[in-house]
């Protein structure tokens, strides 16, 4: 990578960084303002407007942290880790998300799973980024489905995430694990900046693993992700092992 690449890769963390102080900060004269007494009903639909503003701002802050995170390829730990309990907080922290756009979330844990060689926080935003995804793309006004299965065997661990959302067409989909790439959805604007799965891919592949995904328009959007149980930590990534 080039040195001017870097220091603007470094800057925009820095950045990104520095924002999460002010949006600390608003947050605590939120709670304050909040305690000052009884509130009438629009300061109250005011203040909560602003606490949703503000957690879409930390979402940002958080993505382009972890992206920058991803191509300064610093090193992670690695550990052995329980994948089914890590699925299990990752759907439990969505479903509310999933509530507030009709979604219905079906999960199903094979008896394959086990244990796996890889970092918990990565593979956590991996889940948690193709869940986002599935949920607000899902088709608006029309109560749709997610599916989470994930099963191993010897050597693999395979997680899929299904849904019957809007879908993505063939021009669309190559592209869509490229950095800030998003699809433009018609009239309905949804949230979001084109980072969630630039992350997923870097840290599939962190783990030595691999994603494809499969979609149709209207029909949904099929993720599938593979990763190899005794994960091989690539040279910048530091095995807890081997470095205690
Ligand atoms: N399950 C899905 N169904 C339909 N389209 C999808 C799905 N997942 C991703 N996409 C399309 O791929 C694009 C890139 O997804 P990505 O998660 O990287 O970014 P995003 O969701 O737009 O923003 P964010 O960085 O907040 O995640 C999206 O803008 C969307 O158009
Ligand atoms: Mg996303």
């Amino acid at each position: 990578m080039s040195d001017y690449h870097d220091s603007w890769l470094e800057n925009i963390r820095m950045v990104a960084h520095e924002l999460k102080t002010p949006i600390f900060a608003a947050r605590g004269f939120i709670d304050l303002a909040e305690n000052l007494g009884p509130l009438n009903e629009k300061q109250e639909q005011y203040l909560g407007r602003a606490i949703d503003s503000l957690g879409r701002m930390e979402r940002l802050v958080l993505l382009i942290l972890q992206a920058a995170r991803v191509d300064s390829g610093k090193a992670v730990r690695f550990e052995e880790l329980n994948i089914a309990n890590v699925i299990e907080r990752d759907v439990h922290q969505l479903e509310p998300f999933a509530d507030q756009h009709n979604v219905k979330l079906h999960v199903e844990l094979g008896a394959g799973l086990g244990l796996l060689r890889g970092n918990i926080d990565s593979l956590s935003q991996v889940i948690s980024n193709l869940l986002t995804n599935a949920i607000k793309y899902s088709k608006p006004n029309d109560g749709g489905s997610v599916w989470l299965n994930a099963d191993g065997d010897d050597q693999w661990v395979t997680i899929v995430v299904r849904d019957d959302g809007i879908g993505i067409s063939s021009e669309h989909l190559a592209r869509i694990f490229d950095r800030f790439y998003r699809v433009e959805n018609g009239k309905q604007k949804i949230e979001g900046v084109g980072l969630g799965l630039y992350i997923v891919r870097a840290l599939v592949e962190q783990h030595g693993g691999v994603v494809s995904v499969e979609s149709a328009v209207d029909q949904g959007t099929t993720f599938t992700i593979r990763l190899p149980r005794i994960a091989k930590p690539p040279e910048s990534v530091v095995d807890e092992a081997a470095s205690a």
